[in-house]
């Protein structure tokens, strides 16, 4: 029996639509770029406890990939660029033809001449991009196939003469219209600035990218959590962190220096809540921020939070929040710990609120709440939260595959919205689901795989 481990990176979130499937790959590790420009990677791992032997063997392999990874990274970012400046030099010859056309006659055999020649490295440039690639990818055939026929046209034309020109000038501006939608595609996720809130909100969310199977390589871990520390301090940047068991008593959570040792599961620290003393929580809505794990302490049923800096914890009961109401994927998911641009925050349901769910603003110097809203939602009914800019979003369950934001709050406003933004789910079942302000992602642990999504925002 084998596992099915899918490595699934995305490229920086920004080739959508047009990458050309590429194969690459080495002994039981294949990698693919797929459809939307993520690059896919099989890795087949034996189904028993990970054997040391075969440890080495996937590490050099993993190492590899990950070199495979950042050569795409830069050849995407290369193209990015080689594109730019094919759009201007086309304009450029565009212009160069409208000029000629409300020229006199005289000059234009000349000027078609240079033309012509500029149209050959056009069509090199072209050229080479696409054995570069590879390419496989509809868009780009196209584009170059066109390219080349432009050339031939124009070695066929007999007579320089205006009529002519009009057919080239409309060539290159159809080109034209080609490439700057290749390069629009390019910046499909691209967003307002990391930190700031000048967008209007979520507008979509990427495809799932689906990093790997949990670090204890257990297909029973499927209550935990991933990210990374939302607001880091410094030289923990690149940290991230995990925690998973079969059932929602939590007592462990690692940490790692980077996304290559989080993928080969060799933590940094192991931080151990239950040794001598009883720090263990309950439920799965937890997160890291400022090198303090923030989540449901368990006994007594309160917030909780471990400074991994001190390995201390500390608890607070929070005023009238019930443990009757959790999500409706798992149960003991009462106290769901969130942060954004604004700071923390901490969402759970009271009794006086028949079960809606209640947002609290966390203060964090006093570990206590600032403030609270209560929305109009039943807890039950939504499946996890979010925050991103001071606005709470709630998703349910459409399908086995697709999961949709329904709702909003807006802190500032206090005015509360329906909306449907669906998504793509890798597996059915998830128990958390956060937001980074850090780098405008998602991080969800979707039936025990590291999954991840890109947030595209409205612009204002
Ligand atoms: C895949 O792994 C198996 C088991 O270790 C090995 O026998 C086989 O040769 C590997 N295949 C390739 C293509 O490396
Ligand atoms: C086209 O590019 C050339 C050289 O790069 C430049 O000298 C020329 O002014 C440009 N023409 C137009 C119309 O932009
Ligand atoms: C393109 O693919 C061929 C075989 O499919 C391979 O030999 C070649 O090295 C690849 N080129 C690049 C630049 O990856
Ligand atoms: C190439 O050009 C010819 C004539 O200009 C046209 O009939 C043909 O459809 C073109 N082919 C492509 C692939 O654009
Ligand atoms: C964590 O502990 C360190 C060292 O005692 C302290 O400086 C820091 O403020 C604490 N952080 C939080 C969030 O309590």
């Amino acid at each position: 029996m084998m596992h099915h481990i899918l490595l699934l990176l995305f490229l920086t979130g920004s080739t959508y639509g047009w990458l050309p499937l590429e194969q690459w790959g080495s002994g039981n590790v294949t990698g693919i770029v797929g459809e939307y420009g993520q690059c896919i990677c099989n890795i087949f791992l034996p189904d028993t406890t990970f054997p040391a032997d075969r440890l080495d063997i996937v590490q050099i392999t993993s190492n590899k990939l990950t070199a495979e990874v950042e050569v795409h990274i830069n050849k995407v970012t290369y193209i990015k660029a080689q594109l730019v400046i094919l759009l201007s030099e086309l304009t450029n010859l565009t212009t160069r033809v409208e000029i000629l056309e409300s020229g006199s006659d005289k000059y234009i055999k000349l000027e078609f001449d240079l033309l012509r020649v500029e149209l050959r490295e056009f069509e090199s440039l072209v050229t080479y991009l696409k054995t570069s690639l590879n390419s496989s990818s509809p868009i780009f055939d196209s584009l170059y196939h066109e390219i080349r026929n432009m050339s031939l046209t124009i070695d066929l034309l007999e007579s320089y003469d205006k009529s002519n020109l009009e057919v080239i000038r409309l060539e290159f501006i159809k080109l034209q219209k080609k490439l700057e939608k290749c390069r629009d595609e390019q910046d499909d996720f691209s967003n307002a600035p990391i930190g700031t809130c000048k967008h209007g909100g979520i507008l979509k969310l990427s495809k799932p990218v689906v990093g790997q199977l949990n670090a204890d390589l257990s297909g029973s871990f499927l209550y935990g959590g991933w990210g990374k520390d939302s607001s880091p301090l410094p030289g923990y940047e690149d940290m991230y962190w995990y925690s998973a068991f079969s059932n929602t008593l939590m007592s462990r959570i690692r940490v790692y220096s980077d996304f290559y040792k989080l993928i080969m599961r060799q933590p940094t620290k192991t931080h151990e809540l239950y040794t001598n003393r009883d720090w263990r929580g309950l439920g799965n809505n937890y997160i890291v921020h400022g090198n303090t794990f923030y989540y449901q302490f368990r006994q007594p049923f309160s917030m909780g939070k471990f400074n991994m800096t001190s390995q201390t914890a500390e608890y607070r009961v929070v005023p009238s929040a019930s443990n009757r109401f959790s999500y409706q994927y798992s149960d003991n998911q009462n106290l769901d710990f969130a942060a954004d641009e604004n700071g923390l925050w901490v969402t759970y349901a009271t009794e006086v609120a028949k079960g809606r769910l209640v947002l609290g603003k966390i203060d964090e110097a006093a570990f206590a709440l600032a403030e609270v809203w209560e929305t109009s939602i039943f807890k039950q009914s939504v499946t996890n939260a979010f925050m991103i800019c001071g606005v709470l979003y709630a998703t349910r369950s459409i399908d086995a595959q697709t999961e949709e934001i329904f709702y909003t709050y807006n802190t500032r406003t206090r005015k509360d919205s329906y909306i449907s933004i669906q998504f793509e789910k890798f597996q059915d079942f998830y128990v958390n689901l956060d937001y980074n302000p850090r780098d405008q992602k998602l991080y969800m642990f979707n039936n025990g795989y590291y999954v991840s999504y890109n947030v595209k925002f409205k612009s204002t």
